[in-house]
This record gives C-alpha cells, structure tokens and sequence, in this order.
C-alpha cells in the first residue's frame, strides 16, 4: 500500500470513533494502520533499503521509513498539522530556515542560544537577523520561542499570528518547553510548531531529535522532500525511541509540570528569583493563563550570588548536574555555562519524575549547604 494510503487508513480508523480522540489517546493510536504488522509495540526497522516494488511502496530509508511515518502520523495528530522529523532540534531549525528562505528573521533576545548562531550562519547567504518587533514583510520569519530558555517568559503566539498574517510573513513556534501538551500553537495561528524531540517528546535523554509540524500539508511535504536532499533525517533506534517515549508524553509533562509548580512556590521565598508562570511575579503569568494549558515543566532560580548558584548543584543529589530538559530525571544547569547571556546567578532545573517531596527535600538540604 502507498503511503498515502497508509495516511489515509489511519485517518479512517480515527474517524470511525464516535468523537474526536483526545491527544492522550491520539499519542497512543494516531499511527494506527500505518504499518501492517500484529505487534502491539511497533517493530524497530534498521534495513536503509527496500525490495523494489514492494507494497508499503518503500524504496530507501533516507526518504521514507516505516517507523517515520508513524512517529509523524503521531506528532501531527498531537499539534494538529503535518509532522516533519529531523536529526536533531537544530536539524530541524535550519531545515525550516533554508526552507523558508527568508529575507529577514525576526526574533527576541534570549531564548535557546544555538537558535541565534542557526540564524547567524545564514548571514553570509543574505539572511538578516532583527529584533522581534521590527517591521517584517512578504516571506520573512516571525520566530517565537514560547516559553523562552530559560526564564520561561512567553510570547503572544495570536497577536504575532495577525501580525503574520498582515504582513504575509511566516510564523514559527519553537514550542520545546511547553510540549504539545500545553500549547497548541497552529490553533493559535501559527504556520510551523516547532521542537527538539530530544526533549520532552522523546523524554528519556536517549535520543536527538527534531521535528517541524506544520499547519499546510503541501508545507509539510516540500519539507520532507527538501529533507531526502539534505539527508538530515533521525537514525531508526532514534526514531522508534521517540515513538516510544511520546506514548506517555501527557503523563509525564503533567506531573513535571505539577512538580515545577510546587518547588516555585517552595522556593520564591527561599532564593533571590523564581522563573516560573505559575507566580503572579513572574511576567508571562497572565499570557500562560490565555495561551497555555498550564503553566509548564521547566523552572529557573537565581541566587543571591554568581558563587552560590555555581557551588549548589555539587550540594544536590538527586538534580544531576548536566544540560538538557525534558527527560525522566531532573537536572540542575548553571545556565552561563552553556549560554554566555544568562544572568550569572541563575540555575536551570529540569524536573524529572521523581517523588516532588524527595526533590523539594533537595533542594533545601542544598540551599542549606551554600548558606543561600
Ligand atoms: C528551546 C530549545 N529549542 C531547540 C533546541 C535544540 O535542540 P537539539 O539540541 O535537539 O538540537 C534546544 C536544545 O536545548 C532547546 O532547548
């Protein structure tokens, strides 16, 4: 069978339920039909080539791959659009840059460092990075980050979408830190959602990965024939690690994000800063109540000194000391390390899915420890 026929078999199956499925289920069966094996679990396949002529019309791995259908079948039904998946988040970043060919880019200070050098390279070949609010014109790129690395401050994806729209511009939404989960950002009005799978979507720090899911399906096609020329697609055990991990995306990101919103209240009165939108202080409180569906997995703290916030991830035992987000366990980053703008004293914490009393006891044992 073709593979749009394949799509089309897994769209009948969804439509055949009496009501639109709901994106715990749709993560578990929106790649239904898609492979025609008895497996309950989806094989792993690993052959870069394909018999000629055979019935699932696949022909070599670098275009189409059994378990890429469904992961991408799965991330679409989940933002609502047609998937794309990559190497790696930058993969897919520079995947949509080259794609949209922009003249000119259009984002905010901050946010995911290796974002603005993507964007920089693009400088000899004419691409001209501008702030975000700089007028923008046919075919340029809004890009969003929402929430922002790492203080988690948001964006208005609706008012940049009408902005878009006026101007004929594209919109992008890198949507990494608050998951399909919690924000819809094609609803919103976007054309591209964004995401490093390496994050939440795969959730287990064991895979990289990219995807870019877009609200057009002739988008999502150029896109993925534009990526059988570049060849940046993700390995099969990749691939299919992903497919496993977003299985149980919702759960996870709704206990993470339970949990970050308990240390926030903890520890606001306990350190210099709290970034985190479940605190009236923090300034995208009101947007993440409109725009998202909670208020997010990831938190930042400051401490009273640059001293402090580098002695306290050596104090802690059960945060790692490592970046990266979004897996089981959590993780404790001095964010400069990585990101020469960060403010000095800030510390990255990725929350894991650990018991939230054992971490919040942690981190206090911790605070103690740096006097902070
Ligand atoms: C918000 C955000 N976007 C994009 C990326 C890039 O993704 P990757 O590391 O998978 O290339 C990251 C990585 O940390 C990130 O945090």
């Amino acid at each position: 069978m073709s593979r749009r026929l394949r799509r089309a078999g897994s769209d009948a199956t969804m439509r055949r339920m009496s009501q639109p499925l709901r994106p715990e289920t749709l993560a578990l069966h929106a790649d239904a039909g898609i492979e025609a094996t008895p497996d309950v679990a989806p094989p792993i396949h690993v052959s870069t080539t394909y018999v000629a002529g055979n019935s699932e019309g696949l022909v070599y791995s670098r275009s189409d791959h059994p378990t890429r259908r469904r992961l991408e079948a799965v991330l679409g039904a989940l933002e609502g659009g047609h998937a794309a998946v990559y190497a790696s988040g930058q993969a897919a970043a520079t995947a949509a840059l080259l794609h949209l060919a922009p003249r000119r880019v259009a984002i905010a200070r901050g946010g995911y460092h290796a974002t603005h050098y993507a964007i920089e390279a693009l400088a000899r070949f004419g691409v001209e990075k501008v702030p975000l609010d700089a007028p923008v014109g046919k075919g340029d790129l809004i890009w969003l980050e929402t929430p922002k690395n790492p203080t988690c401050e948001l964006q208005d994806i609706a008012a940049h979408a009408a902005r878009a729209r006026a101007a004929g511009a594209w919109l992008l939404v890198d949507g990494t830190f608050a998951t399909p989960v919690l924000q819809q950002p094609l609803a919103l009005g976007a054309d591209l959602v964004y995401h490093s799978m390496t994050k939440f979507l795969s959730g287990h720090s064991d895979a990289l990965g990219g995807v870019l899911v877009a609200r057009e399906p002739k988008l999502a096609e150029a896109l993925r024939a534009a990526r059988t020329l570049s060849g940046a697609v993700p390995g099969a055990l990749e691939t299919w690690l992903v497919l496993r991990g977003v299985r149980t995306l919702s759960l996870r990101v709704r206990q993470q994000t339970a949990t970050a919103t308990r240390l926030a209240a903890f520890l606001a009165p306990r350190v210099a800063r709290v970034w985190h939108p479940s605190l009236p202080t923090h300034p995208g409180y009101e947007l993440a109540q409109r725009q998202m569906k909670g208020p997010g997995p990831m938190l930042s703290i400051e401490l009273g000194s640059e001293e402090a916030a580098r002695a306290l991830p050596g104090k802690l035992r059960l945060f790692q000391d490592a970046t990266s987000l979004g897996g089981v366990e959590s993780l404790v980053e001095w964010r400069r390390r990585q990101d020469p703008e960060a403010p000095p004293a800030l510390l990255r914490l990725a929350v894991g899915i650990e018991d939230p009393a054992d971490l919040e006891a942690d981190l206090a044992q911790a605070l103690d420890a740096v006097g902070a």
